[in-house]
């Protein structure tokens, strides 16, 4: 495989650090210029959303690409978009290359299930440094472990029968099907992310509950609109879409 990303992010490899995305941030607060792709065999202090923890033993691939563009802050959130089809992507191409099919589907915002189980986190962070801003991508892909001790399911592609992955197979080939998409972003706008994502996307059509951490609110899952935000149509006939939120599949309490 030709790693045409090589020559667009400055890599940085660790065998263990605290958290790739806690690295990117210090490489942005020293003002660094140019993307990074900063990987770690391990992690001691991973991070997830809503300040959850994120289980980092050796076997998975844990990374953080430190964006250095100037990317509108209304746009940022559409990249985790693009990093779940690459992602999607690159699990098609093994799952293709083990002639195994499996069911993999988009969970928004930004999760990556298969057979309805978590294979894949991203967490965005952006940071403003002497007037310039930084998007930091971070993914975690499972690959040899899943955790079992979180509240929701989870597996690896080892689980998946995807038995042969090696770490840096996996980053090349997310890191290629990125790049492309990115690029493609970059040039066309949110267009052809936004459909090839609801294709791919888990629930569409369904009745489904986002909690927003103040509110449950349960609708049918219509679409995404043109940055990103979720609809849902409401019992009573009305459209809502919101910004942030976790989802989950069926109508639970509303509070
Ligand atoms: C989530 O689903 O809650 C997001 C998980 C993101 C985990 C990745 S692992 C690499 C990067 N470094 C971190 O500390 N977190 C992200």
């Amino acid at each position: 495989m030709e790693l045409f990303w090589f020559k667009k992010y400055n890599l940085l490899i660790f065998d263990e650090i605290d958290s790739t995305n806690s690295e990117a941030i210090r490489l942005a607060k020293s003002a660094v210029t140019g993307n990074f792709l900063i990987w770690a065999k391990s992690q001691k202090a991973g991070r997830g959303r809503y300040g959850r923890e994120w289980h980092s033993p050796i076997g998975n691939l844990y990374m953080s690409l430190l964006l250095d563009e100037d990317i509108d802050i209304i746009n940022q959130a559409q990249l985790s978009f693009v990093t779940s089809i690459a992602v999607y992507e690159t699990i098609e191409f093994l799952a293709q290359n083990h002639n195994r099919q499996l069911d993999i589907q988009l969970k928004w915002p930004n999760d990556v299930l298969i057979n309805g189980k978590k294979i894949a986190g991203i967490l965005l962070e952006s940071i403003r440094v002497g007037g310039k801003s930084y998007l930091i991508i971070g993914l975690g892909i499972n690959i040899a472990n899943s955790p079992k001790n979180i509240e929701k399911p989870a597996t690896s592609l080892l689980a998946q029968g995807l038995d042969t992955q090696s770490v840096d197979e996996v980053l090349n080939i997310f890191v290629n099907s990125f790049d492309k998409h990115f690029v493609d972003w970059n040039q066309s706008g949110f267009t052809k992310t936004r459909l090839s994502w609801l294709e791919k996307a888990a629930n569409l059509g369904k009745i489904i509950t986002i909690d927003d951490g103040r509110n449950k609110i349960s609708g049918k899952f219509n679409d995404i609109d043109s940055v990103g935000n979720i609809r849902i149509i409401l019992d009573t006939g009305e459209v809502k879409s919101l910004s942030t939120g976790e989802v989950f599949f069926g109508k639970i309490n509303e509070r």
